[in-house]
C-alpha cells in the first residue's frame, strides 16, 4: 500500500497564493513517479479552483470538514453532496481544531464520517489527545474512544476510512511525537481497527502534528505510520514534496 501524504491548508490561502503553490507542487512532481498518494484539503471556497488545477494530476483534493446534515436549513454548512459536486476525494472530519473551537463531539464527528462515506468521499478521521490527557496517561483511552464512535457509526465501511493520529500538543507547535511515541499509538489504533474490519492493513493511519521535511522520514519508517496529515509544511511546495519523497 502506498503511503498517503495529505496537506491541510487550514484557513490559509487566496486564489493567487493557491495557484502559485499548486503550480509549484505540480512542477516539482514533473517526470518522477510520485512516491506516495497525495491530497490537498482546502477551504471550501477554493475547491472549484483545486478541481480545475489538479484534475488529471497525481494530487487529489478534499475539504476540511463536512456537515453532519444531508441538506436544508443549516446556514453556513457545506454538505457531502456539495463536496462531491467538486469531485472531492477526501474530507477531514474531527480535526482537533473543530473539536476544540467548535464543540464537535465524538458522535457528531462519527455522523460526519458517515455522511462523507455515503457520498463516496473518504473521511480522514482525526483523533488525538491533549497535553493534559497525555500527562494523565489517558492517551490510549482518548484515541480509542474517539475512533470507537466512528467505527460504531460506519460499521462495515470501517476499512474505507482514513485515520489521522494528531496529538493536539504537537499541532502547529513544532513539538513532534517521537517516531516511537507515534508508532505506539498507531499500533493501538491498528489493533482497534483489526477488531472491526477484516482488512485493518488497508486503512491508512496518518500521523499529523508538526511533521516536516526534516522529521518525516523517521516517522514514515514506522510500521504502522502509513502517511502524514501536514499543516504548516503543506503551505510550502518544496517542504510538501520533500515529505512526499520521504514516503518512499
Ligand atoms: P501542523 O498541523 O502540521 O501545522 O502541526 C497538522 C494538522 O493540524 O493537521
Amino acid at each position: 500500500m502506498k503511503k498517503l501524504i495529505a496537506g491541510n491548508w487550514k484557513m490559509n490561502g487566496s486564489l493567487a497564493a493557491n495557484e502559485a503553490l499548486v503550480r509549484a507542487m505540480l512542477h516539482g512532481l514533473k517526470g518522477a513517479a510520485p512516491a506516495a498518494d497525495m491530497a490537498l484539503c482546502a477551504p471550501a471556497p477554493y475547491l472549484a479552483q483545486l478541481q480545475a488545477l489538479l484534475l488529471g494530476s497525481p494530487i487529489a483534493w478534499g475539504a476540511q470538514d463536512v456537515s453532519a446534515h444531508e441538506q436544508g436549513a443549516y446556514t453556513g454548512e457545506v454538505s457531502a453532496a456539495m463536496l462531491r459536486d467538486f469531485a472531492c476525494r477526501y474530507a477531514i472530519v474531527g480535526h482537533s481544531e473543530r473539536r476544540q473551537y467548535h464543540g464537535e463531539t465524538d458522535v457528531l464527528v462519527a455522523t460526519k464520517a458517515q455522511r462523507a462515506l455515503a457520498l463516496g468521499i473518504t473521511p480522514i478521521v482525526c483523533v488525538g489527545e491533549t497535553l493534559a490527557e497525555r500527562e494523565a496517561d489517558q492517551t490510549e483511552a482518548v484515541v480509542k474512544r474517539q475512533l470507537a464512535a466512528v467505527i460504531h457509526a460506519v460499521a462495515h465501511c470501517t476499512s474505507e476510512i482514513v485515520v489521522a493520529y494528531e496529538p493536539v500538543w504537537a499541532i502547529g507547535t513544532g513539538k513532534t511525537a517521537t517516531p516511537e511515541m507515534a508508532q505506539q499509538v498507531h499500533a493501538v489504533l491498528r489493533a482497534q481497527l483489526a477488531a472491526a474490519t477484516q482488512h485493518p492493513e488497508r486503512v491508512h493511519i496518518l500521523y499529523g502534528g508538526s511533521m516536516n521535511a526534516a522529521n518525516a522520514a523517521s516517522l514514515l519508517a514506522q510500521p504502522d505510520i502509513d502517511g502524514g496529515l501536514i499543516g504548516g509544511a503543506s503551505l510550502k511546495a518544496a517542504d510538501f514534496l520533500q515529505i512526499v519523497a520521504a514516503a518512499q
